[in-house]
């Protein structure tokens, strides 16, 4: 036999061990982790189901997996659920884990904006962000906002939807709700997209497909997606329009405001800084609270003990004397009494956390204490979605809505780290606007609870959307019967 048909027969040999070896180490792995192609077939045929897929992953490889992308695009990265990674990422270690250039190539639409950042310039934006979003009377003024908004935009629209009878996507009423919202705060205008007639809101539309394509980014190897942005192909044709709409729109609001100010001596450089705060709290604002609301009335409907146990609360909370208050909405001292109410959020976050993943870089070499070694610039994704539902965390039923399980012995709420519970990211990138998001969520739930009864309609399918943001993707369609009072 020829020296070449022996070297056919040992490389065919190897091949098939490799194939082999692969396939045994990831026999009953929701995702087959194949030589050469590593799992990117199976990630992109799980695509669509993302969130549920790598929930399973991480379940089959105990909190912490390596995925292997096309072996010569070094298109690796590691996802991780465990608590203590988590805490070391995202706490200990934090130095050594940035959000990273590839990030922000991924988020460009983000712009340089805090969310975004890294380092010095990170920490001036956070200690900025936070002088602004810590001072009393931003936090009155935004409580202002958002109560006006609810007795002037939702409840005439609710009430519109229960005497006419008809479907409605509350998704879409939360999202309409607090897109007003975010240009009554940062622009000091009211676009009214949340009005009885469902105006066209092509912007907010813009910021949904934005939200969509920059998740895509994560999946093809970087040079896949930047040829495709070259080409201006599929997702990136879609982004780029997207993108473009959006920025015509905060230019547009951007310029109305300089002209009202009448400053016109500002220099390059402070436009761009407005730009990218604007942009960067509309992005913050779309992301939070309102669409936390989407899954939580979802699982208040569909939990009707639950339901029963917050209007419990509520009457108990309401003084005679303030039962026929105009405005519907509950004051700050009743809200703080709503412990129940504030569990079955804090329950909806946990299995439905707005923003499911947050990703960094290594800057340096280290080791998780999963044992996992972590070379300079390796990805790794806090996958908070599967962080809610993990059994070491929360027991064997942390599958089911138990806002109970967030009430602690002495009827206070339970705290637990953020590195168990990372809904609002933990360490020093936290979320700033906390315990805001909880009044704001607070004045919207009771304002719809106290009047409304919601109910889904019939097999409406819910599962979430694939986006960096946990939406839903058939939207959540209800109907809405008023309360006798
Ligand atoms: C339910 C509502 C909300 C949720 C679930 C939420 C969640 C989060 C999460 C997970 C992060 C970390 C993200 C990252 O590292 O990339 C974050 C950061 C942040 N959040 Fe929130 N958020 C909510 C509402 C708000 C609101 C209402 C505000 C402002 C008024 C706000 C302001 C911020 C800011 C400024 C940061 C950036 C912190 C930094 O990078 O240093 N959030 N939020």
């Amino acid at each position: 036999m020829a020296v070449a048909e022996y070297a056919v027969i040992v490389l065919l040999g190897l091949v098939s061990f490799l194939f082999v070896r692969h396939w045994k180490r990831s026999k009953n792995s929701p995702i087959t982790n194949w030589p050469v192609v590593g799992m990117v077939p199976g990630l992109l045929r799980n695509a669509s189901n993302v969130f549920e897929c790598t929930n399973r992953v991480l379940k089959h490889y105990g909190g912490t997996v390596e995925v292997k992308g096309l072996w010569f695009a070094g298109m690796d990265f590691i996802i991780t659920s465990d608590p203590m990674n988590v805490n070391h990422i995202l706490c200990k270690n934090f130095v050594n884990y940035e959000k990273g250039s590839e990030i922000r190539e991924i988020l460009e639409p983000l712009g340089d904006g805090l969310i975004n950042s890294d380092s010095d310039w990170w920490a001036y934006q956070r200690k900025m962000t936070h002088s602004l979003i810590k001072n009393s009377k931003f936090e009155l003024f935004l409580e202002k906002v958002v109560r006006q908004k609810a007795v002037n935009g939702l409840i005439p629209v609710l009430d519109h939807v229960s005497e006419a009878e008809i479907e409605v996507d509350l998704q879409e009423i939360f999202k309409r709700f607090t897109f007003d919202n975010s240009c009554l705060m940062v622009l000091g205008f009211d676009p009214t997209s949340l009005s009885v007639d469902f105006p066209e809101r092509t912007y907010a539309k813009a910021f949904d497909e934005i939200e969509e394509a920059t998740l895509y980014r994560h999946i093809p190897p970087k040079w896949c997606w930047k040829l495709q942005r070259w080409l201006q192909l599929g997702q990136e044709k879609k982004l780029r329009k997207a993108w473009e709409t959006f920025d015509g729109f905060l230019y547009h609001c951007i310029s109305s405001k300089r002209e009202e100010l009448s400053r016109c001596s500002r220099t390059q450089l402070e436009e761009e800084g407005e730009f990218d705060l604007l942009t960067a709290y509309i992005m913050q604002a779309e992301k939070g609270d309102m669409g936390a609301l989407a899954w939580f009335f979802w699982l208040v409907a569909t939990h009707p003990s639950v339901e029963m146990k917050i209007l419990e609360e509520m009457t108990e909370n309401i003084a005679v004397k303030d039962d026929k208050k105009k405005d519907n909405c509950f004051g700050t001292q009743q809200l703080d009494k709503q412990v129940y109410l504030h569990a079955a959020l804090c329950e909806a976050l946990r299995l439905y956390p707005v923003v499911a993943f947050d990703p960094r870089t290594a800057t340096g070499v280290d080791t998780l204490p999963s044992g996992h070694r972590i070379d300079q610039n390796t990805k790794i994704i806090i996958f908070i979605y599967a962080m809610g539902r993990m059994e070491e965390i929360w027991g064997n039923d942390c599958l089911q809505y138990k806002p109970k399980r967030w009430i602690s012995k002495q009827g206070g709420i339970v705290s637990v780290p953020s590195y168990k519970f990372s809904a609002f990211g933990g360490g020093p990138r936290s979320c700033l606007g906390k315990a805001m998001a909880f009044i704001q969520m607070k004045i919207v739930a009771t304002a719809i609870l106290r009047n409304y009864h919601v109910q889904v309609v019939q097999d409406h399918p819910v599962s979430p959307s694939v986006s960096v943001v946990l939406h839903m993707k058939h939207g959540l369609k209800v109907r809405i019967t008023k309360r006798s009072v």
